[in-house]
């Protein structure tokens, strides 16, 4: 083979496909786990970026949609169905191409980051743009695969939760013992579920001594779990995680309360200014979804919730390319140089 085969072959006994089923993947998994110098010395704790965004649709979703698509392709689907804030519709076009099915997507008109568009068109995905929120696409989704031929491929559909628990096992393998403490955004909140089940079946097999605790982070205008009733009209730059009626709130409360862990509330203005630390401080560029797991870590590390001297994971969950938009409103619009080393030495005040 050709190196890392993807996470349905590395961890074969824990993630089950049908017997005989042909394997569709893009090698996904096996992502970097960064340490962040900058942010554990202002936490006072070792912290370490999961970078889901270096999967191959840029987002920790390809983990779970290998093998959603498997198990699709394997029951003789011709077509996938799913809702969307764009990640999961970018990885279902692409392992939906790549199984030879047809994918329709349904995304929140004019809310989905111009990346993740991009990408479900150019896999030639049936792009549906509702006038409505994820959670209203979600339950049009649902009641579509309901109806008729074709498979669900939301993390509502379990397959999609064992693929993405492989994230845990891969944290385990390298530190050699699971966190103290796991950040994570959390919109629908099948991440959360999915980590937890993946530390939870190390933990019973021994692997790992002690479960992480884990925190999970919404934005504040979307913001359901921390309340603990469902929002109507989610708000927030963080439009990968603008979810109103988390479609698997149960067990995320279940991962935090098993975990002793908590919910809690960022502003976009602390999404913002994660993102930008990671960007300029770390070198990791995430979109701003991805940044809400570090907003709450700086604000518990502040507030005294977060014991210093921990470790701790903090999951980016996508790739700061995905939203170019949001990366260039902060850009100064400068007049072009003449050809000319002067001029751009005196640009750059070289003298
Ligand atoms: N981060 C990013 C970048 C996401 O795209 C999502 C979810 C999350 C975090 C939250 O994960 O839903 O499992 O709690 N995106 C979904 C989508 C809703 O349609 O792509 P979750």
């Amino acid at each position: 083979g050709a190196g890392w085969p993807g996470l349905i072959e590395a961890y074969r006994e824990r993630v089950e496909i049908p017997d005989g089923a042909r394997v569709v993947t893009l090698q996904e998994g096996n992502t970097p786990l960064v340490p962040a110098p900058h942010l554990s010395e202002l936490t006072g704790s070792t912290v370490y970026l999961k970078v889901e965004g270096a999967n191959p649709t840029g987002s920790f979703k390809d983990r779970g949609m290998t093998v959603a698509m498997t198990h699709s392709l394997a029951k003789g689907s011709k077509a996938v169905i799913c809702a969307s804030t764009g990640n999961t519709s970018a990885s279902a076009a692409a392992y939906a191409a790549r199984a030879g099915l047809v994918s329709a997507v349904l995304v929140p008109q004019g809310k989905i980051a111009l990346g993740k568009l991009a990408q479900a068109v150019v896999h030639g995905a049936k792009i549906l743009q509702v006038q409505g929120n994820f959670d209203d696409c979600l339950e049009l989704a649902r009641k579509t695969a309901a109806e008729h031929p074709v498979t669900l491929v939301n993390s509502v559909n379990p397959v999609r939760i064992e693929g993405q628990k492989t994230a845990s096992f891969e944290i385990c393998d390298v530190l050699g013992r699971a966190p103290d403490v796991h950040c994570l955004p959390v919109g629908n909140a099948g991440n959360i579920t999915a980590y937890w089940k993946g530390y939870a079946e190390y933990g019973d097999d021994g692997l790992i001594e002690k479960l992480p605790r884990m925190f999970g982070f919404q934005a504040a205008g979307a913001a359901p779990l921390v309340h603990g009733q469902p929002v109507t009209e989610p708000e927030t730059v963080a439009t990968a995680i603008r979810v109103g009626s988390p479609a698997s709130w149960e067990s995320a409360v279940k991962a935090k309360d098993a975990s002793n862990g908590l919910f809690s509330a960022v502003t976009d203005e602390q999404i913002l200014s994660a993102y930008r630390t990671l960007a300029s401080r770390e070198g990791v560029f995430v979109e701003p979804a991805s940044a809400s797991s570090v907003a709450g870590l700086l604000a518990t590390a502040a507030d005294g919730t977060l014991p210093a001297g921990s470790t701790v994971v903090c999951t980016v969950t996508g790739n700061g390319l995905k939203d170019p938009d949001t990366a260039l409103s902060g850009m100064v619009e400068v007049e072009p140089l003449p050809v000319d080393p002067s001029a751009v030495a005196s640009a750059l005040e070289l003298r």
